[in-house]
């Protein structure tokens, strides 16, 4: 027999504590074979001891396990979110975890808000570099507080991390299939090439120089702007989008929108052969943390990706499957339609699950 996978999970905070808890319940249900150590590292720890991450934290999460599941971090009482910056950011530059893939599933047409638009048509995958880009706190502040002040911020864009994103967003058509058997063959650059003309250039040199080598793929290319249209306008015409950190971040928001809400998308932090870390797109939503009303499906459905990463396919179908038969049910929390709180509808996917 396999050893059992070892699996950290971070809970973090505000809903993060509530959702992930019910992620790790429905994987109990579904005799994955995993093993669970559960770290406190989140705001309460932050303010109780100053620590964000313990010393050789990440190089222990690296050694120690093969994967990690987290839930959010940001707490109105640390405004700085320096501990949010250092254990999220940190897991994804330290651990060098460059691909942020956010598939995007539409379950039931009622959760989308747009007219005529069947799960069918919503089934795109946006890619997005996560090591990179603006969120490399490079730049600084001159003058602070005078008239005069000057803020720069500066976007990092490197020829091996351009390369490394767009090669993996070609390479994902190889081993993904869409929803419905077919395989994905459309590969979408998104940028601002016409303003943002340095960094646009190398990703467009780039995405056509690596593109030559996948002849069987289409390549597209579309503004962030234009494509931020599109979606709330077409969502059909997506396959596979690639795109820089902070674009990668704004559309997967909007995209959440496509599937019912942020409460339904899920994640992945991907570096093929390095610990690997799954995270639902959401954050901490502290406004209604606390209340048992946060819907866990994005946090079960990121576990189900995590199964995907840890190849236990079946067991990440049969947790899919539960989550679209809950959706269609409304045996879901409000934000979807259902009336049922955050851990009872967890309870209800992991009944489901444990009888499958
Ligand atoms: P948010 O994702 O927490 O909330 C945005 C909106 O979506 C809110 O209306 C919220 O109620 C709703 N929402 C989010 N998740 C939901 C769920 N599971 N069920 C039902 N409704 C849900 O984003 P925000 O309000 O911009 O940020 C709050 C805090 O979270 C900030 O500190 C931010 O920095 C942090 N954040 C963390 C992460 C992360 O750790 N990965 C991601 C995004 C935001
Ligand atoms: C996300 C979040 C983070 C990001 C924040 C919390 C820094 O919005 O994971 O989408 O911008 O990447
Ligand atoms: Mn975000």
């Amino acid at each position: 027999m396999s050893p059992k996978k070892q699996i950290a999970v971070i809970p973090g905070d505000g809903i993060g504590k509530e959702v992930i808890p019910q992620a790790v319940r429905v994987l109990e249900a579904v005799r994955a074979d995993l093993a669970f150590t559960h770290f406190d590292w989140g705001a309460d720890r932050y303010l109780a001891d100053k620590t964000t991450v313990p010393p050789d934290g990440f190089a222990m999460l690296a050694r120690d396990f093969d994967a990690i599941l987290v839930g959010a971090f940001g707490d109105p009482r640390v405004p700085s979110n320096i501990h949010a910056k250092e254990i999220l950011l940190g897991m994804r530059f330290k651990m060098d975890l460059y691909a942020n893939v956010r598939p995007v599933r539409l379950m039931d047409a009622s959760l989308c808000p747009l007219k005529g638009v069947e799960p069918k048509d919503v089934d795109f995958v946006v890619i997005r570099e996560n090591t990179e880009g603006v969120y490399g706190d490079l730049g600084g502040v001159f003058k602070q507080g005078t008239p005069d002040e000057i803020a720069i911020q500066e976007d990092i864009n490197t020829r091996k991390g351009v390369e490394r994103i767009l090669r993996y967003a070609f390479e994902y058509c190889a081993v993904h299939k869409k929803l419905d058997g077919s395989p994905r063959r459309r590969v979408l650059l998104c940028d601002k090439s016409n303003a943002m003309t340095h960094a646009g250039g190398l990703w467009q040199r780039v995405f056509k120089e690596v593109g030559g080598e996948y002849q069987q793929l289409e390549k597209q290319h579309m503004y962030v702007d234009a494509l931020g249209m599109q979606m709330i306008c077409d969502p059909r015409v997506f396959d596979v989008i690639v795109t820089n950190n902070m674009f990668g971040d704004i559309i997967t928001d909007l995209a959440a929108g496509l599937q019912g809400g942020l409460g339904m998308a899920a994640s992945g932090n991907l570096h093929p052969g390095k610990t690997s870390m799954f995270e639902p797109v959401h954050g901490s939503a502290p406004p209604i943390s606390g209340k048992n009303i946060a819907n866990p499906f994005g946090a079960i459905l990121t576990a189900a990706m995590m199964l995907v990463h840890l190849g236990m396919i079946a067991s990440a179908e049969k947790i899919e499957t539960a989550v679209l038969e809950a959706v269609c049910q409304k045996k879901t929390t409000a934000d979807v339609g259902g009336s049922l709180g955050t851990r009872e509808a967890g309870e209800w996917v992991a009944n489901l699950v444990s009888r499958g």
